[in-house]
């Protein structure tokens, strides 16, 4: 078993933790100040090619691994969690094109997108008022008139929504039919593409969410991906991949935790000694650093997986869940080992708590994954031998 990152991966993990020490790090409280996109960061990430990675080269993309992508989201997410959100927004939105469309659809719709002089978004459009966790019940509707679809609706909670060039939408084709009735279309900006409100977050300000309304949008049938009622398994196939996205994402904030207050506790003085000298912090840390460590483990084997075109539904439910609870405790034990300092908004550590939150609640909340995690784990054990044979309520536990 060889954990080491091949020549390639290294050399980008390299190049996007220079990247987040140079334009993330010492400017993320700034940039937070300002609470608006952040347009010229990710306008350098883009072009030190750190993102759209997974888009394949017959279709003008870099046609990276999963892994690839998730050091670069643990790289910048270590850095900024919002910015992180943004740079990665394009790898949600052109996952399921990349999963169901067509070389010549991402050829036409995607390559200008990821090949100009200017950082472009796309968007990912599933969630909506009555469809979060239920993302089977979709109202938003797609229907065939001639040959074009016309989409009418409403998306709500979409990242990178107000500066998207292209919206990839998951809309009802046959609303009797519930979720196999959901298709999914690319649909770019126009207007009847209308940017609702804009959400006022308690973290991640970095990142930008918004309704999107759809008014009667008309878009060629061409522009359906897969075929119509295949929406709802291109969706969760889409986050099988994204979730260890979000991972990678968490873990670099809860790395950031533990070098944070590790700092903290070596220099900081009291009775005598660092801090870091007392059992009571430093087993904090050891706990704080084995979640990091697991989390990364977690993300990168579910990453793998993916990548080696094995189904990681569990093993990416696995990963997020785990890892945004890691980042989201090593946050709050960082600001408990910091004392005042981890409550105060010129240091680092305060923010780290309100952006890992979100960690735990989008791209399905951590709840949804230990039900994806837990229906696999029933799955795998309803024939399974284990060899210690007995009867449970007077009945043979079933074997293989
Ligand atoms: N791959 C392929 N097929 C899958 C699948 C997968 N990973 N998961 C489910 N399916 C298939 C099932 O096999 C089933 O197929 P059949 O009917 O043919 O047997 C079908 O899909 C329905 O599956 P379920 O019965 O499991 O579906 P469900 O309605 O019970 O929902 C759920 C399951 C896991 C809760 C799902 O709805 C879910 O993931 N919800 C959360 C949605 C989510 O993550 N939203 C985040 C939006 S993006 C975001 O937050 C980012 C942002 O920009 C803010």
């Amino acid at each position: 078993m060889d954990f080491s990152l091949s020549d390639k991966e290294q050399k980008l993990w390299d190049k996007a933790k220079a990247f987040t020490m140079e334009h993330i790090t010492p400017h993320a409280i700034e940039l937070e100040k300002r609470n608006e996109f952040p347009k010229d960061v990710v306008q350098k990430a883009y072009e030190a090619g750190l993102m759209n990675l997974h888009i394949p080269a017959e279709a003008g993309g870099p046609g990276q691994s999963l892994v690839s992508e998730t050091l670069v989201s643990e790289a910048t997410g270590y850095g900024d969690a919002g910015v992180a959100t943004t740079i990665m927004c394009n790898n949600l939105a052109f996952a399921p094109l990349v999963i169901a469309a067509t070389i010549d659809q991402l050829k036409t719709y995607v390559r200008p997108l990821i090949t100009g002089k200017e950082v472009k978004f796309g968007a990912f459009c599933l969630t909506e008022r009555v469809a979060g966790s239920d993302a089977g019940a979709v109202a938003t509707r797609a229907e065939k008139d001639g040959d074009e679809y016309v989409i009418t609706g409403m998306k709500c909670f979409i990242t990178s929504a107000p500066q998207a060039s292209l919206f990839t939408v998951f809309a009802s084709t046959q609303p009797e039919l519930k979720n196999k009735g959901l298709s999914v279309l690319m649909v770019p900006k126009s207007k009847a593409v209308k940017i609702g409100l804009i959400e006022n977050k308690m973290g991640q300000k970095n990142s930008v969410q918004s309704e999107v309304i759809f008014d009667h949008a008309r878009v060629p049938k061409d522009c359906l991906v897969g075929k119509e009622g295949e929406g709802f398994k291109i969706a969760m196939m889409t986050l099988d991949k994204t979730r260890a996205g979000i991972a990678a994402l968490a873990t670099g904030v809860a790395q950031r935790a533990v070098d944070e207050a590790g700092k903290f506790a070596n220099i900081r003085q009291q009775f005598g000694q660092s801090i870091g000298n007392f059992q009571g912090i430093g087993f904090m840390l050891a706990d704080m650093g084995a979640r990091a460590a697991a989390s990364r483990q977690l993300t990168r084997y579910a990453a793998w997986l993916a990548d080696k075109g094995i189904r990681n539904s569990k093993d990416s439910a696995f990963a997020k869940f785990f890892a945004a609870d890691a980042a989201m405790q090593n946050a709050i034990d960082a600001a408990q080992i910091m004392g005042g300092y981890g409550y105060l908004s010129e240091y680092p550590v305060e923010k780290l708590i309100r952006d890992a939150k979100l960690l735990q609640i989008y791209e399905g909340t951590n709840q949804v994954q230990r039900v994806v995690a837990s229906g696999n784990i029933l799955k795998e054990c309803a024939n399974l031998d284990t060899g210690f044979h007995v009867k449970y309520d007077g009945r043979d536990a079933p074997l293989m």
